[in-house]
């Protein structure tokens, strides 16, 4: 592949990383030590904040921390990831008073308290970050990171809370401590995932299923294009979107587009604006393409997902238009180089596409990719293969 691949093994471990900034600031050894994954969508976009479905998988990049007690009641908080270290109160959390990639971690307390874990009693902590998990990629870096204090500060204060509650408490301070209004995926599935398994969930039950995905069994890997086009989830499209979701099912008269399937669609279209219409089709369809890459998977296997994948992309950049021309290029190149199937994943307006590609093709597809990109003079993109990975838990 291209000068820019790079792939995680090859990195300077951040577990180690983490372990020793924390021996160097806090100056004795970490109680432990626990990590989060970051997530590729496998299929269904924008289907979770409207109760819909998604199919998610963990993958083999995660946000290591360590982590131990302070006999006072600040939580303090360093990493290697940015150059700001920060510290709170216990006393003093609030969302208001949260800014910075601090407010990841500071908020998922906060979030503990709001779902009843008292804090009063409580001391301080002291934790040190580091991960492979590249930042605004669209890969939930941010999921990452919460899910990782999540998962520590469960075990140290032995909490008992499910790793479904879990999810919701970092969701909670995703969406109030960090202000971006997003839905349940990127959490549950660093939270739930399974080593060669997506997790497929139905975002209105919150039940979940683990899919087998059998990538290597089938020949395959799944190549991340990172288009490094940055997306900003807390400001701009995302945001927009989730609101004309609402006021469509408002309009409706639904409580989630959940409700809506392909079926009311014809009557759906005399009741919206064309352009809402559209924003609505493609979460109906998505919801469908979801169920049905599940099932695809199951019989089939994941040779078979392909035209699912590329009917997704389609819908993304046609419909809900939250495509940009670096995703549109990448999805196209890889299916014309020999993918069996590629989209955007994430949020959209940039972070990164997938291309789901026999595996003697990735390094001919990176080539192609970075030479359309050199054309088009876009920046150089990042890719990387990625694996379905376990979800968040104690590594030492
Ligand atoms: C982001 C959000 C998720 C989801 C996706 C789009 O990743 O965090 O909740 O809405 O965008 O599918």
């Amino acid at each position: 592949m291209s000068g820019t691949a790079t792939s995680a093994a090859a990195e300077t471990s951040p577990s180690a990383l983490a372990h020793d900034l924390y021996a160097d600031t806090y100056g004795t050894p970490a109680t432990g030590l626990w990590s989060a994954p970051g997530r590729v969508n496998l299929i269904g976009e924008h289907t979770d904040y409207n109760n819909g479905f998604v199919l998610p998988f963990a993958i083999d990049r995660r946000t290591w921390c360590a982590v131990g007690e302070r006999a006072d009641r600040s939580i303090v908080v360093t990493s290697t990831l940015t150059g700001d270290d920060a510290q709170i109160s216990l006393d003093a959390l609030a969302p208001e008073r949260l800014q910075g990639w601090s407010a990841y971690v500071f908020g998922v307390i906060w979030a503990l308290g709001e779902h009843g874990v008292d804090l009063t009693g409580r001391q301080g902590l002291n934790l040190a970050f580091a991960s492979n998990v590249p930042l605004g990629a669209g890969l939930s870096s941010s999921a990452a990171i919460e899910c990782s204090v999540a998962v520590a500060v469960n075990e140290l204060w032995d909490l008992g809370i499910s790793s479904k509650q879990l999810a919701k408490v970092c969701q909670l301070a995703e969406n109030k401590a960090v202000g971006a209004p997003t839905g349940i995926m990127d959490q549950t599935a660093s939270l739930l995932g399974q080593p060669g398994h997506a997790v497929l969930l139905d975002c209105d039950s919150y039940h979940s299923e683990l899919v087998p995905l059998a990538l290597s069994d089938a020949g395959l890997a799944v190549l991340v294009i990172d288009t490094r086009v940055t997306h900003a989830h807390a400001t701009g499209g995302y945001a927009a979107r989730r609101e004309s979701c609402e006021r469509a099912a408002r309009e409706l008269g639904v409580v989630t587009l959940r409700e809506l399937t392909e079926v009311s669609l014809p009557q759906a279209r005399t009741m919206l604006d064309p352009e809402t219409f559209r924003r609505v089709r493609h979460i109906a369809t998505e919801n469908a393409r979801v169920l049905e890459t599940a099932r695809v998977l199951h019989d089939a296997g994941p040779r078979a997902i392909g035209d699912l994948l590329v009917a997704s992309h389609a819908s993304m950049r046609d419909d809900f238009e939250i495509s940009v021309p670096q995703l549109d290029l990448a999805v196209e190149t890889a299916m014309a180089h020999g993918a069996v199937g590629a989209r955007m994943t994430g949020g959209g307006f940039g972070g990164a596409a997938i291309a789901l590609a026999p595996i003697e093709m990735v390094d001919a597809i990176g080539d192609q990719v970075t030479r359309a990109y050199a054309d088009a003079k876009y920046e150089p993109p990042v890719m990387f293969t990625v694996a379905p990975a376990g979800g968040a838990g104690r590594d030492a």
